[in-house]
């Protein structure tokens, strides 16, 4: 069964065709990056206005390189929720377009259970349940993935997301936007010793996350350092802050799987092309005897393969939108 993933939840427009949930046969992005990167985020009018431009063109790269017409598509998966409302009902519509043309069956999918889905595609034999740290721009969750369509928070982020802080301290730093891949290469560099920064405190749950006061925290230093006349060493900051945010990740997560008595351990969601993170992960879980699990680079960012597999087991779980009766 071939599932056309389709996903516009923020500034990628991302079309993806996956076999059976597990086979890749096209995986098509543009990237908006650039243009917001003179903004320093992503500016949701432009996205939005962006995503209509470039979806059509998208689209058809996609059923290029899977060597498929329109109709060769057996099902349509699209990206619903969370993300940018105007970047989200361009893929949205999109869908229904095609699903009302072609006839074909259309289903919706949560980005975060795509961003897991991620993993599906890189090791065919991954099977729920597991426990998934899912680390991206917007999100910051330890989840216990229960089935193919359903997962219980087991630890959320109070403040900020990963990426987000990744994103806000390589602003400070002068890095552009999207910063997380620049931090990680600058943190090669660098010290991480160099400069000390707090593990933040997370009132409740032992599972939730907090970096909006490490993230002050990088912003307070800079500022002490100006008022001084010092310069900032870029790389030995980036590595110091990096350490920070992988120690408190890795901890939390093993600390929960421990807890949870599970021994099946997945990363997803954009920041886990983290080299440190990844790296880190590996020794712990090897240390420990855990299996871990980690998207290939490709499928950690928003892409539209993650979608389609997702999509896969929403329709086997038959989860299959009305569009005469179904609100979405
Ligand atoms: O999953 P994603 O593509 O979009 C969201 O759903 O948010 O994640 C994007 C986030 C950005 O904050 C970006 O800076 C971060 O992932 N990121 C990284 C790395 N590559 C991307 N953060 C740390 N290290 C990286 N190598
Ligand atoms: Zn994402």
């Amino acid at each position: 069964m071939k599932v056309l993933g389709i996903e516009t939840s923020c500034d990628e427009t991302a079309c993806g065709i996956v076999e059976d949930g597990r086979t890749v046969l096209a995986n098509s992005i543009y990237s908006q990056a650039n243009e917001h990167a003179k903004y320093g985020g992503v500016i949701p009018e432009l996205a939005s206005r962006r995503q209509i431009e470039e979806i059509v063109n998208v689209y058809e790269s996609a059923l290029a390189r899977a060597a498929l017409s329109a109709e060769g598509v057996d099902v349509i998966a699209v990206t619903t929720k969370p993300g940018l409302i105007g970047s989200l009902l361009v893929g949205v519509n999109f869908a229904k377009a095609l699903a009302f043309y072609y006839n074909k069956p259309i289903v919706a999918v949560d980005h975060i259970m795509g961003h897991i889905a991620a993993n599906y595609i890189t090791y065919p034999e991954l099977e729920p349940p597991f426990l998934c740290l899912t680390v991206s721009g917007g999100h910051t969750s330890i989840l216990l993935v229960k089935t193919y369509t359903s997962y219980k928070i087991i630890g959320t982020t109070h403040d900020d997301a990963a990426g987000e802080a990744f994103d806000k301290v390589g602003r400070a730093l002068g890095l552009e936007y999207p910063a997380g891949k620049k931090i990680d290469e600058l943190a090669a560099l660098g010290n991480s010793k160099r400069y000390g920064l707090p593990h933040p405190k997370v009132e409740g749950c032992e599972f939730d996350f907090s970096f909006s006061g490490l993230k002050t925290a990088v912003i307070n230093t800079l500022h002490n350092l100006a008022q001084r006349s010092e310069q900032v060493d870029i790389a030995d900051m980036a590595a110091s802050f990096q350490n920070v945010v992988v120690e408190i990740l890795t901890e939390k997560f093993i600390k929960a799987a421990f807890y949870l008595k599970i021994n099946k351990l997945c990363l997803s969601g954009g920041v886990s092309a983290n080299k440190q993170l990844r790296s880190t992960l590996e020794q712990k879980c090897k240390t420990h005897g855990f299996n871990l699990f980690m998207p290939e680079l490709e499928f950690c960012g928003d892409n539209g393969a993650m979608i389609a597999s997702q999509g896969y087991y929403e329709f086997k779980n038959g989860n299959i939108i009305d569009l005469k009766k179904d609100d979405f």
